[in-house]
């Protein structure tokens, strides 16, 4: 399996790099609008401890959303189920930073994955304590699962989020009015635009996400209830209102972010990562999710 696996990676990239349509990359982060769209990384981490990659896959970009689910493992740990009392689990069918669902539904976002609930999950992991701590716990959290400890935040990307995040602080403070938020709202956000702008490879996302495998793969840092869990929500609202056509087209569950990264599992087998930075009009890597589709097709990988 090992050679087709690399030759396959090898195709599939030399496929995505010739692409000239790649998509619009973000720019409402100032910060992110300045990455070159011409770059494409794949990497695939097996449970029985393979690595293959090809493509840009030592480069590091901006993992943005795709850290609420390693925030969500944490927040799990330390809140247990008292936290779907805050947030709910259902897709939102709406846009990631969408504010419109939040008053009718009195303060509790749908799901852990939209900006304003993974706003409230990094409020009850930061529970009380100073930003510093939190993210001090979840870049240790990113790095055990990587093994690798050259994981860090880009602070000039957290600042140039924080100084445009009007909608963020939208959300926030509309989360305080209904009490959904413990800590100030600049607080809350001050951590939260800091994990977003955790930096990692290709290859260290792909090992990062072996902790989600389970079955014995390892790292096991959390229980085979709760990663069946977690996946569940990535399938189901892991890509916003993209979550049921990136099911329908590639068939795992996966988290996506607006750097352009895709991470996705293939339970019991591989964690892949991709990235290309160029975005669909629902802010989910353009190539990245046609990658993942070659590569679940190819491999006979689904969860279905
Ligand atoms: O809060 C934001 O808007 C960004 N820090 C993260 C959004 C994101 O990655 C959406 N995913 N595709």
């Amino acid at each position: 399996m090992a050679a087709d696996m690399q030759v396959l990676l090898d195709r599939i990239s030399a496929e995505m790099q010739s692409r000239t349509d790649r998509g619009a990359v973000a720019s409402y982060i100032p910060e992110l609008g300045q990455v070159d769209p011409n770059q494409f990384a794949i990497a695939v981490a097996t449970a029985d401890g393979g690595l293959f990659h090809a493509g840009d896959a030592l480069t590091r970009f901006s993992a943005q959303s795709i850290t609420k689910v390693f925030t969500l493992a944490i927040a799990l740990g330390r809140a247990g189920d008292q936290l779907w009392s805050r947030v709910g689990r259902e897709p939102s069918g709406t846009a990631f930073n969408s504010i419109v669902q939040l008053e009718h539904e009195r303060g509790r976002p749908r799901n852990p994955f939209v900006n304003a609930g993974a706003i409230v999950t990094t409020d009850a992991l930061l529970a009380g304590r100073a930003p510093k701590e939190a993210l001090a716990e979840i870049l240790a959290f990113i790095r055990a699962a990587a093994e690798d400890e050259d994981i860090h935040i880009n602070k000039a990307v957290a600042g140039s989020e924080t100084r445009h995040g009007h909608r963020n602080f939208a959300l926030a403070n509309f989360l305080a009015s209904f009490g959904n938020l413990k800590n100030t709202p600049e607080k809350t956000l001050g951590t939260y635009f800091h994990q977003c702008a955790t930096e990692l490879t290709t290859v260290q996302l792909a090992k990062a996400g072996r902790f989600l495998i389970g079955g014995g793969a390892k790292p096991a840092l959390v229980s085979q209830g709760r990663v069946r869990r977690l996946n569940a929500l990535m399938l189901t609202c892991g890509h916003y209102d993209g979550s049921g056509e990136f099911a329908y087209r590639v068939g795992l569950p996966a988290k996506s972010g607006v750097g352009g990264g895709i991470l996705a599992i293939v339970p019991g087998k591989a964690s892949i990562a991709v990235w290309s930075p160029g975005l669909d009009h629902n802010g989910n890597s353009k190539l990245g999710t046609e990658a993942m589709e070659v590569l679940a097709r190819e491999m006979d990988w689904s969860v279905f």
